[in-house]
């Protein structure tokens, strides 16, 4: 059974937006919407660590360029060539490529800071083969113990430059000869040069930096605030989440704030992304287990918090991947169940839920339908003028036309009559234009600001702090970027 990637951490974000007395709130069979569309803010990063916020949290994690999910690139210096995983895995590990693509990169399960488990591109893991000393990538996990594990020491502290990797099953560091990798060479010493076969220059192929990166760098150190009040997560993750967020009720309370609670990070990661708080990029939450385990979950948010007068929503699961793995049926039982986890504890609360996103063709209007047969459900759209190629070209004037015409129809298609609300969950007034100036920005935020106050629910800046300034709506509007005015 594979560790549980993620359980209780969620982001969760206040509304600006003053409740009104839901009392008298009978079921209804429409959808009602809120007094007033909500406008929002997104605390993106608090619970479900996003590196990019704060890239200096990872700043004292001992060798933080080899956390989780690292890809790295093996030359062998003698050979002049890329280790390579035969066939993506199931075989040899080879000494015989002059380019480095998929089959020769290696993704880091980290063990402590220069040990680690290496995982190849079908998913397979490295190991020593039965005569051994032939490098494999042949076991489906890795399990536990040192069979598996590889210890990779460096030339240089500062910069990971040189490795040489120690089996430490048999204690022999790699060597690379013509085609095969073994595990068999057994000199201590080394002056890194170009004529010691257990010599592999590395390249950075791609770093994760999310919730396990920080957890796992940083497992010894105990924190503060993480007091033990809620059960003990699996590791990496540590306890005291819950507590932030109980924290957070009680704060949102006392000064008649809303929260909707949204989970990020799904077991088995939803997304590819650090945001889903995954170990190393790869998505496997699409499964009976995982699916009825955050049902579970949010079970469990649901009644914590359904006695709460703050509690305004529960978004099921943030931005769930478009793939084979998670196909439509899926994913609606998934929601269906979900709906029901939370109607079980209250009628008030409403319900959302996140279309499909980062595949081809994504399509916004694919749940209407089905989320028109539940009462109080909102659908989560995200508008980023941002990641597609077609906006790297825009002008800001574009930008802001875009808006205005292109994104307003498509919010009006997902804005159905009789359908579930409408809810824009992310944006932010950022984008690739080079030489905006303040005057181009404040139009690009009111443009969002008039065209999103058009969702039926409302809409939530993604975010709260960040140390990229566009990004910080604390920022935004201490710079009078976006004007809240009413
Ligand atoms: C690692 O930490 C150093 C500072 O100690 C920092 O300069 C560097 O950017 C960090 N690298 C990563 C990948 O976080
Ligand atoms: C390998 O990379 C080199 C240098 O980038 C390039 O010139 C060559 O065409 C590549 N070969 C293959 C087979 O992709
Ligand atoms: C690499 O070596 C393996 C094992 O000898 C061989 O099967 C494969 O064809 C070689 N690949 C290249 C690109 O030379
Ligand atoms: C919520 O309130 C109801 C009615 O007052 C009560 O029966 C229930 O135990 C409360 N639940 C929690 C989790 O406090
Ligand atoms: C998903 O697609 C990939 C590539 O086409 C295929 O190898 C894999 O078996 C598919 N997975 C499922 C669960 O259908
Ligand atoms: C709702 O509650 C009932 C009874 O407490 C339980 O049997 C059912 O499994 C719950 N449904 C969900 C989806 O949690
Ligand atoms: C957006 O379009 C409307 C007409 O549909 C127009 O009145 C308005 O000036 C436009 N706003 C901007 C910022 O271009």
């Amino acid at each position: 059974m594979s560790r549980l990637e993620l359980l209780f951490l969620l982001s969760c974000f206040p509304y600006l937006f003053h409740i009104s007395d839901g009392g008298s709130m009978a079921v209804q069979n429409e959808n009602m919407p809120p007094s007033s569309p909500i406008r929002a803010v997104n605390l993106g990063g608090w619970l479900v660590t996003e590196g990019w916020f704060m890239p200096s949290l990872f700043y004292d994690i001992i060798n933080n360029e080899t956390l989780d999910g690292t890809k790295l690139q093996f030359k062998s210096v003698t050979q002049n060539m890329y280790l390579s995983a035969e066939h993506g895995g199931g075989s040899n590990i080879v000494a015989n490529r002059t380019n480095a693509s998929t089959w020769e990169t290696f993704k880091l399960w980290r063990i402590n800071e220069d040990t680690f488990n290496l995982k190849v591109d079908n998913n397979q893991f490295v190991t020593l083969a039965g005569d051994g000393v032939t490098v494999v990538a042949s076991v489906p996990s890795p399990g536990s113990g040192e069979k598996f594990q590889f210890q990779m020491l460096r030339n240089s502290i500062k910069q990971l430059i040189r490795v040489r990797i120690k089996a430490l099953n048999n204690g022999m560091f790699l060597q690379a000869s013509t085609d095969l990798v073994t595990a068999d060479y057994d000199v201590q010493s080394t002056n890194w040069g170009d004529d010691d076969p257990s010599v592999f220059e590395v390249k950075i192929k791609d770093q994760l930096q999310g919730e396990y990166q920080l957890c796992n760098g940083y497992v010894r150190i105990p924190v503060g605030w993480w007091i033990a009040s809620d059960p003990n997560p699996p590791a990496p993750f540590v306890g005291g989440s819950l507590e932030a967020l109980d924290n957070a009720f009680i704060w949102a309370e006392k000064y008649n704030v809303g929260v909707i609670v949204d989970l990020h990070a799904a077991p088995g990661s939803q997304n590819q992304f650090e945001h889903s708080g995954t170990r190393d990029g790869s998505y496997k939450w699409a499964t009976a287990t995982n699916i009825a385990q955050t049902v579970h979950v949010i079970g469990f948010l649901a009644s914590r918090y359904a006695n709460s007068s703050s509690l305004l929503a529960i978004e099921l699961l943030n931005e769930p991947q478009k793939s084979n793995l998670s196909d439509l049926s899926a994913l609606k039982g998934y929601y269906q169940d979900g709906y029901y986890a939370v109607r079980n504890h209250t009628e008030k609360a409403y319900v959302i839920m996140s279309t499909q996103v980062y595949g081809a063709n994504t399509d916004t209007t694919e749940l209407l339908d089905f989320a028109s047969n539940l009462p109080n459900t909102v659908i989560d759209v995200h508008y980023y003028n941002l990641y597609a190629d077609n906006f790297k070209t825009l002008t800001a004037e574009q930008h802001i036309e875009y808006v205005n015409t292109t994104r307003s129809a498509e919010l009006r298609t997902v804005t159905r009559q009789n359908g579930p609300l409408s809810f824009v969950g992310e944006w932010v007034a950022e984008w690739d234009v080079q030489t905006a100036s303040k005057e181009d920005y404040q139009k690009f935020a009111q443009v969002q600001l008039d065209v999103y106050g058009r969702a039926t629910f409302g809409w939530a800046y993604w975010t709260y702090k960040h140390v990229n300034e566009h990004w910080s709506m604390e920022w935004n509007i201490n710079n009078k970027i976006i004007s809240l005015k009413t």
